[in-house]
């Protein structure tokens, strides 16, 4: 699958921080239950290359991405632990590089017009807007729209269930990313039941 066809895959794409390998496959379950199965696994623990290979070999139907992935070491340890996509919080020239590449299907953070142009001159015309919420949100998606009209957005920080559809509905984002679907209280209490509804009513939502 390429960038696109994975953000195409799903609506969200729940940003997912894992402190104990014991919940790694439990929580990807009660995502994909729900119908949520592109699941962005951040590199901010140090778990959390394990749970991702966790999830591969468990749940073929899952698509497991590496999030926070800040350098090209970031990058190498993802990919070797079966990441099938990458997500970045913002690029260095290091980064883009080892991106481009690698080939993994990715989605590069940016937050300024600058940023963008860097991405898409990279090569890439798919990427994170990050923080969203914080960068100017619908405002911002909007402006950068009228000068960068072929650029996917997947805007994440910020974004809420009751803000994502607004999000949805503009022409350049293609999916949002957001922590709600996996609320850290619900991983520690192993509340799947709830993290699944909450995955359900994130699969309704339409993109536009
Ligand atoms: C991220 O990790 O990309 C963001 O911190 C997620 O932001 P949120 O917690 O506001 O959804």
């Amino acid at each position: 699958m390429d960038i696109i066809e994975i953000m195409r895959a799903s609506p969200v794409m729940p940003v997912i921080v894992l402190n104990d390998i014991v919940h790694a496959v439990p929580l990807a379950r009660a995502l994909v239950t729900g119908g949520i199965r592109v699941l962005e696994v951040t590199m901010r623990t140090p778990v959390a290359l394990d749970c991702m290979r966790a999830i591969r070999d468990e749940l073929p139907e899952a698509i497991v991405g590496a999030g926070t992935i800040k350098n090209p070491a970031d990058l190498d340890a993802a990919i070797k632990a079966g990441a099938q996509f990458g997500v970045s919080p913002g690029t260095t020239p290091a980064l883009l590089a080892a991106i481009a590449e690698s080939r993994l299907p990715f989605l590069p953070g940016t937050m300024t017009p600058s940023n963008v142009m860097a991405v898409v001159d990279a090569g890439f015309h798919a990427m994170k807007l990050f923080p969203a919420q914080q960068a100017g949100g619908i405002g911002m998606l909007k402006a950068l729209g009228s000068v960068f009209a072929e650029t996917h957005f997947c805007p994440t920080g910020g974004i809420t269930a009751a803000t994502a559809a607004d999000y949805l509905a503009l022409p350049n984002v293609t999916c949002v990313g957001g922590s709600w679907l996996a609320p850290s209280a619900m991983i520690e209490a192993g509340d799947w039941q709830s993290i699944s509804q909450l995955a359900e009513e994130a699969a309704r939502l339409k993109v536009r």
